[in-house]
Order: C-alpha cells, then structure tokens, then sequence
C-alpha cells in the first residue's frame, strides 16, 4: 500500500525547513583510506598497502543528523567525542553541514573512528577506535546539561543508540521527562532503556533480539512481544529488501521496498528514522510518515557513496497518484 501521493507529500515535506530535530547518541567517523598493494612486505608475510587518498564521513548518530541537515531541518547533535584530532575533525564536518554540535569532551576516551582500507574496490580491513566503557557520572552529568540548554528550542528527539555509551538510563529520563516525541534507533541490549518511548525502529536482526525470538517468530509476533515490553503503542521493523512493518496499537500495515537498484544498504535505517521523524513533526499521520521514509530509503540504499537525499529528490520518488489505491 502507499499512504501518500505527491501533492500530500509535497505540503508535508514544505515543513521541513521550520523544524528543529535534538539527535542524541553514539557519534562516530567513517574514515577511508584508499590505495593499492602491489608487493608483500618484506617484514612479514602481509601485503603492503599503499594510502593514494583519504576521506572522512560523518557516521553514527552523526549520519542520522546529516540527513535531516540534508532535508534543510535545523539539526542538534549530543554526543561524546574524545580531546583528539578526530573529534577536531567530526567538529568540523559537522559545522560544514550546517548542524548545531552540542558535544561533551572526554578526555579518557578517544573520539569513534572506523577506518576502511580499501585497494582498488576490495575492503582489507575495518580498523575500529573506539571505548564502550560506561560513561563517568561526570560526562553524563555534562550530557543532561547539555541536553537541558535545547530541550525547550526542539520539535523532536531522535535516539540514535550504538552502545557506546551516550545513551543511559539518567539520559532517556531526562529525554522523556521533556514530553516531545522520542524516536529511537535501538541498540538490542539496551531495549530496557527504551519504556514509554513514542516510537523505536529497529531493522529484523534488532527486533528479534529485542524481542528475545527465536527464527521461527514471525515479525507480527515479535513487534507485539516489544511493544508490550516496551508499553508503547507504535512500532516501526525494517525489513531491508522486504521494506517495513508499521505497528500502530492492534494494526500492522506492511509497507514494500521502494528501491530501483541497490548499490549500498549502509545508513538506510538512518535515513528512515530521520524521514519518519521530520514527516511526523511535519502532521502527517505515522503511515504516511512511514511511506516517505520507505522511499526515501529506496532512494539512498541506490546511490553510490549517498547517504542522504533532499527535499526536491524525496517529492519527486513519490508517486503522483492518488494515495489509497493500492501500488504493491
Ligand atoms: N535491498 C534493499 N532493497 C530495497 N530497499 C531496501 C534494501 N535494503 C534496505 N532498503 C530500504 O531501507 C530500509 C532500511 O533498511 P534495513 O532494514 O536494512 O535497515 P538497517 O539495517 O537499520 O540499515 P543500516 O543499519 O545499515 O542503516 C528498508 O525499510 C527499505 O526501505
Ligand atoms: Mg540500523
């Protein structure tokens, strides 16, 4: 089913630009060194790679505030980076797209970087930094602060959970004791975390770790098992190629993959949380905020090296028909 044609589309995505998105979670730097090997070192029996370029994205809960920057909403990030050169460098692409960073400094930690090493197209190697320690009690009180200098300048808080270490039980009070909508993307072994949120949408594998459900589980069953856990009434499974599951109370509407071509799924469930909770801000209903974010998924899983889509793009994937016709 589509909920949504173009015309709607367009009046909920003109919205957009007045929104105010808080993003809050596991900050990251996508890292990727590219180059070649062409000879074995002569140190040991390992090949020796060559480092032609190297570029930097913003990853974790930074790629989900990308792309709400790349719908033109004003975007809040609140993280934990280290006192290093990488956190210099994740300050300064996020400046350059526009997102207000409200980061914490921890110096005992360093700053989550992901290194690929790439020779011609072939990935050798992801090398990851990174410390999933607890937080101190000092770096978390730095964080309820930080969250308590925004909390009254934003329509909505997207949770965007690696299990780094942002997001605690202190943390997810303070978020929710605010009243606005709390949208997650969940880390499995903190769906404890995540009572009374407005809504939490893991991909398959999360759910059903979530859920504690073994294979045999059907996606219905396992989203009902969540949300009675988690005491919420809305639920939203990614399911890759097979699109999305919406659970809205009692009624589950399965929504299809919208993809032409698939080149790199990577960052598609960052793209859906970040679409579903500008939609929602906007006033659309959750299924129609559900259909916009499936294509604006469909869309990024397509590109090469996009994470992101605009407004322009995401009207023009959405089909002009009128919406409750049934296209699958
Ligand atoms: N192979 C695919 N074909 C078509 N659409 C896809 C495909 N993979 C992902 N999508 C789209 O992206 C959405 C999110 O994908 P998925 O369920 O894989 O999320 P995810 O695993 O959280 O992604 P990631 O964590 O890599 O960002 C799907 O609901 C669908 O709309
Ligand atoms: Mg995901």
């Amino acid at each position: 089913m589509n909920f949504v044609n173009r015309e709607k589309a367009r009046q909920i995505i003109d919205h957009f630009p007045e929104e105010k998105i808080l993003v809050i979670g596991d900050l990251m730097l996508d890292k990727y060194l590219w180059g070649k090997v062409e000879r074995i070192s002569p140190e040991a029996p390992v090949p020796v790679f060559e480092v032609e370029k190297e570029t930097v994205n913003l990853g974790g809960a930074c790629n989900v505030a990308n792309n709400i920057a790349a719908l033109d909403a004003k975007a809040y990030i609140i993280g934990v980076i280290g006192k290093d050169n990488n956190g210099e460098v994740l300050k300064k692409l996020l400046k350059e797209k526009g997102i207000e960073a409200v980061l914490v400094e921890d110096e005992k930690r360093p700053t989550t970087v992901k290194t690929r090493v790439i020779a011609v197209s072939q990935q050798l190697i992801r090398i990851d930094r990174e410390n999933k320690d607890k937080l101190s009690p000092e770096i978390e009180k730095e964080i309820i602060e930080k969250i308590e200098s925004v909390i009254n300048d934003i329509d909505a808080i997207i949770v965007s959970d690696y299990g780094k270490g942002v997001i605690t039980k202190n943390v997810m009070e303070k978020l929710l004791s605010s009243g606005k909508m709390v949208f997650v993307d969940p880390k499995p072994s903190n769906c404890h975390l995540y009572k009374h949120i407005t809504i939490m949408t893991p991909n398959r594998k999360e759910a059903y770790q979530c859920a504690k459900a073994d294979d045999e589980a059907s996606v219905e069953e396992v989203g009902r098992t969540i949300m009675k856990y988690l005491e919420i009434d809305k639920l939203l499974i990614t399911l890759g190629a097979e699109g999305m599951a919406l659970f809205e109370g009692d009624e589950i509407t399965r929504i299809r993959a919208r993809a032409k071509k698939v080149f790199d799924v990577t960052g598609a469930g960052d793209t859906v949380i970040a679409v579903l909770t500008l939609s929602k801000v906007a006033g659309a209903n959750w299924k129609e905020s559900a259909c916009i974010a499936n294509f604006a998924a469909g869309y990024v899983v397509g590109e090469i090296g996009t994470a992101t889509v605009d407004r322009e793009t995401l009207i023009s994937l959405i089909p002009e028909e009128n919406g409750i016709i049934s296209l699958s």
